[in-house]
């Protein structure tokens, strides 16, 4: 069988969203072309996510859907990719036998070789080697060619083995991207009208090339905030035990660096973080985001978090709320600890109750939709730079986003798209703002 159209069914980070960028132009460069729905494909790509049980969950009933699809067109080439492929490898093809491709993170350099391989369906290609090189290149990258803001991938895996987490096990170790490749994507994104580039990694902060010049993160962010046409930089994920002076620094010397930073904290109680292994105490959290305040007032801070890490006891639970009260973040993403197979955690004694999890986490919301709102009220009559990102949801409107990331919905006729407009702040919600052209 011909495979011409194809469909991908992004799960899960921004990482995802690279890697599922990334396939979709390999596949264009091969000749094949995107459809909108998974009906119209020949292949279809599930690009899972596994790091907490409930993004499992889902990317089971994505892959079952999906199972049903092939069902009523048989010809359907079906593929898992990503995290959750590289997890459960050949296990994946036995819970659900329609599958086609299982391929990993590390490996979706190989998906025309892989298509080249399936003999029109009748052989299963499994490829999961967590090789420590990243995929090459594609020359010609478009996807993100009607889109104000890009991605680009700098790093791949992580090596901080942090006691609750997966990732390391399906991303594999650390590797840097050459810095070169990553200017000429940089340069490449510019000249196809995105305005707004983030650099993504799991701990963008270990960043390292040493292969001739030494590049740092900051040399790396330095550079490309420095190419001509890009209006706004941001990066993530930061990990507090890696925040240089130096890179605190960069917002105050680069100008188009946003002046927000994602840093995720994890618990506010110094036992939990040590079980964690997170290598920091809540105190040089604290200390970092006061240097970040102080070379940057404005500055958005938003976080993740979890409860009911095991042996959480009530007096730890106090103390990351205490935290989430002393700091006042932005925003939080908050989550129940859920056991991941393989980690260090899982092992450990002290696990605590559904229940008790969902009764902490909801205290937890609830205080930290009080700050969001209060913070996003305060905005009220303000006036905000904004970059037009597109049309809102909810017709007749336009999006954008604040340089500290927060979204801004207003009413306009005209086309702005691809512009920084100045607005004013009339309304503030939990997770958005309303705003208008000032007359
Ligand atoms: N259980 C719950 N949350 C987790 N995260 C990572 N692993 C787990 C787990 N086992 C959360 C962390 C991380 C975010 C991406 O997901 O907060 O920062
Ligand atoms: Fe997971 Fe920790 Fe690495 Fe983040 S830094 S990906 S939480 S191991």
């Amino acid at each position: 069988m011909d495979i011409r159209a194809f469909y991908i069914k992004t799960m899960g980070c921004q990482m995802n969203e690279y890697d599922s960028d990334y396939l979709a132009q390999s596949l264009i460069n091969y000749g094949l072309f995107p459809v909108n729905c998974p009906e119209d494909a020949d292949l279809v790509l599930i690009n899972t996510c596994t790091v907490r049980a409930k993004a499992e969950q889902k990317a089971f009933s994505t892959i079952g859907r999906m199972s049903v699809q092939k069902m009523k067109k048989p010809d359907l080439i079906l593929g898992v990719v990503g995290c959750m492929a590289q997890q459960k490898n050949v296990g994946l093809i036995k819970r659900f036998p329609l599958i086609d491709l299982v391929i990993g993170p590390r490996e979706i350099g190989r998906i025309r070789e892989v298509l080249r391989g399936i003999n029109g369906g009748r052989q299963k290609i499994v490829k999961t080697s967590l090789k420590t090189e990243p995929p090459p290149p594609i020359s010609c990258r478009g996807y993100f060619g009607r889109s104000v803001s890009g991605y680009i991938s700098i790093m791949q895996g992580c090596n901080n083995f942090c006691s609750y987490c997966i990732v390391p096990f399906v991303r594999g170790r650390e590797v840097s991207r050459p810095p070169e490749e990553i200017l000429t994507e940089a340069k490449n994104l510019i000249s196809q009208g995105v305005k707004e580039i983030t650099l993504l990694g799991q701990n963008v902060n270990s960043y390292l090339w040493e292969k001739g010049e030494r590049w740092s993160f900051t040399s790396l962010l330095r550079q490309v905030s420095g190419l001509a046409g890009l209006l706004r930089l941001r990066f993530t994920t930061s990990h507090p035990k890696d925040l240089s002076d130096d890179m605190i620094q960069c917002f105050t010397d680069l100008d188009n660096l946003c002046a927000h930073i994602h840093l995720p904290f994890q618990a506010g109680s110094n036992s939990v973080l040590k079980r964690m292994k997170r290598g920091y105490t809540r105190e040089h959290y604290l200390s970092l985001i006061e240097k970040l305040r102080t070379v940057s007032s404005d500055i958005a801070i938003t976080s993740d978090v979890m409860v009911g890490f095991p042996g959480e006891s009530e007096k730890d639970f106090m103390d990351t709320l205490d935290l989430i009260e002393k700091i006042q973040f932005d925003s939080l993403f908050s989550f129940k600890y859920s056991d991941r197979k393989g980690t260090f955690a899982e092992q450990m004694d002290g696990k605590i109750e559904e229940s008790e999890k969902a009764s902490r986490l909801s205290i937890l919301q609830k205080l930290q939709k009080g700050i969001s709102l209060r913070k996003n009220m305060a905005l009220e009559g303000k006036k905000m730079e904004v970059l037009v990102e597109g049309k809102s949801k909810r017709g007749g409107q336009l999006t954008g986003r604040t340089i500290s990331n927060k979204v801004v919905n207003f009413d306009c006729n005209n086309n702005y798209i691809g512009n920084l407009i100045n607005l004013q702040i009339k309304h503030g919600f939990l997770n958005s703002l309303k705003g208008i052209i000032p007359v």
